[in-house]
């Protein structure tokens, strides 16, 4: 017999406080620690899920092969893959190992959203007496598991020159095993204020903030909802929408390359590969049904954008690594991960197709881009439009996912950043 998620829900939902499907995770009210532990059947049940999942009739012709999406041989590949090889006990024990997490609950004082968040986080202490306090923001489709790679270096950097930092990496509620909002009105400005309200509950009353993709826009909510609390940002995904003269002189021709460049990105990017965040901007509850039913047509689906937003002279990501990302959405089912776009939208992020208009950030903030990411290109004289831009790091190599897949250099531009205390403001920290 197949157990579905939400049945195992509700026969162990009266037994204990549990809100996660799948692991018998608890909320208290403040931070205890945590270890992953999805349940057996679960694991068993999904299993069963991509076995018995059947592939589209193809259609010959297509030019390039992948231009409707992952091709067969990649969905044969994954699925077998996903059946022989991969092993989820395995990836638990070595993200339980590698990073140290904790839940707890966060009421924040300013919010309109009139329920207790429940929230799953990372958090590593430098032993630096003279560490920074560092919120590192995740976005679609990644999970706190962007912040495996590059915690240790924050954390303990190769020298006393370059700073230190106190890690803490928050799943955004509906990712991961923070459990998704049960109430509409939760998106990027609610987020921003319980990331606020978690630091303030580790202690942490002045701090940085960095982040990319969703996590980029929640930074600028949360900059500027808290200007005594975020010192500085870092935010390797920038964008800000092209006005109307902008456009003109696109269209005219006389822009200057990296204007160009900057918004023949943007427009690719909602031409060409956007199809996703409308669907999940739109109809995210339509696209949930698919989605818990199929665990490999969902990997299949982060996989299609995975696949295209990162630096092939640093590699894609392996099968276990789709896999193991796809499961940070369909453990809890991927419904509230989906719906943040709907919020992102309501609040200003996203306008109709185009990028939106995210409140201005006062603080010192820096702006790293990559070739494969949105964002490469653009002037500072328009990062500086949308905040108070003191520094621009252009890369000639990377892609959207700087701190997993470009890690070193995404670690070099926090040292280079924050270790600047003049112009990002850290001298607050040293005082
Ligand atoms: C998982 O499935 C296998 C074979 O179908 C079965 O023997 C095993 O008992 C199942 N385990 C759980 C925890 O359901
Ligand atoms: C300290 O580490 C940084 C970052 O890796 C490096 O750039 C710098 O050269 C190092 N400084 C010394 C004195 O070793
Ligand atoms: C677009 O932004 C530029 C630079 O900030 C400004 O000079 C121009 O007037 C703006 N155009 C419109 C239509 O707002």
């Amino acid at each position: 017999m197949l157990l579905s998620p939400l049945l195992l829900w509700a026969t162990t939902a009266s037994a204990s406080i549990s809100l996660l499907p799948n692991t018998d995770a608890t909320f208290p009210s403040s931070p205890q620690p945590f270890t992953i532990s999805v349940s057996p059947a679960f694991i068993n049940e999904t299993l069963s899920r991509v076995a018995n999942s059947r592939p589209p009739i193809p259609i010959t012709g297509l030019s390039p092969p992948n231009s409707d999406g992952p091709t067969l041989a990649k969905y044969a590949a994954l699925r077998k893959y996903w059946l022989n090889e991969y092993s989820w006990p395995a990836t638990e024990e070595a993200i339980n190992r590698v990073l140290h997490q904790f839940t707890t609950t966060v009421h924040s004082p300013d919010s309109s959203y009139p329920h207790p968040v429940p929230l799953h986080f990372v958090h590593h202490r430098s032993p630096r007496a003279d560490a920074i306090p560092l919120l590192f923001i995740h976005g679609w489709p990644g999970s706190f598991l962007e912040v495996s790679k590059i915690i240790t270096l924050l954390t303990n950097p190769p020298n006393a020159s370059v700073p230190a930092f106190h890690v803490v990496a928050p799943s955004i509620p509906g990712y991961g095993f923070s459990p998704a909002p049960v109430h509409a009105g939760y998106g990027p400005l609610e987020a921003g204020r319980s990331f606020h309200a978690l630091m303030l509950q580790l202690g942490y009353g002045k701090y940085v903030v960095q982040g990319g993709d969703i996590g980029g826009f929640i930074l600028r909510h949360q900059a500027a909802a808290y200007p005594a609390s975020v010192v500085s940002a870092l935010s390797n995904f920038w964008l800000v929408r092209p006005n109307a003269t902008d456009l003109a002189g696109w269209a005219a021709g006389e822009t200057s390359e990296g204007e160009a460049a900057y918004m023949q990105g943007l427009e690719r990017y909602i031409v060409e590969r956007s199809g996703y965040r409308f669907v999940q901007q739109t109809v995210p509850l339509a696209l949930a049904y698919l989605a818990n039913d199929s665990p490999l047509g969902f990997a299949l689906w982060v996989w299609n954008l995975m696949s295209e937003i990162v630096d092939p002279r640093h590699g894609g990501f392996g099968l276990g690594e789709v896999v193991t990302w796809s499961l940070m959405y369909s453990i809890q089912g991927p419904y509230g991960g989906f719906r943040m776009y709907k919020e992102m939208v309501a609040e200003g992020d996203f306008a109709d197709v185009g990028i939106g208009r995210p409140p201005f950030v006062v603080q010192p903030v820096g702006v790293t881009q990559r070739p494969y990411d949105l964002g490469f290109g653009m002037p500072v004289e328009w990062a500086r439009r949308d905040g108070n831009v003191k520094a621009v790091y252009v890369h000639e190599v990377g892609g959207h996912f700087a701190a997993y897949k470009d890690t070193e250099s995404l670690a070099d531009d926090v040292y280079r950043w924050f270790g600047d205390r003049e112009l990002s403001g850290t001298a607050v920290f040293h005082q």
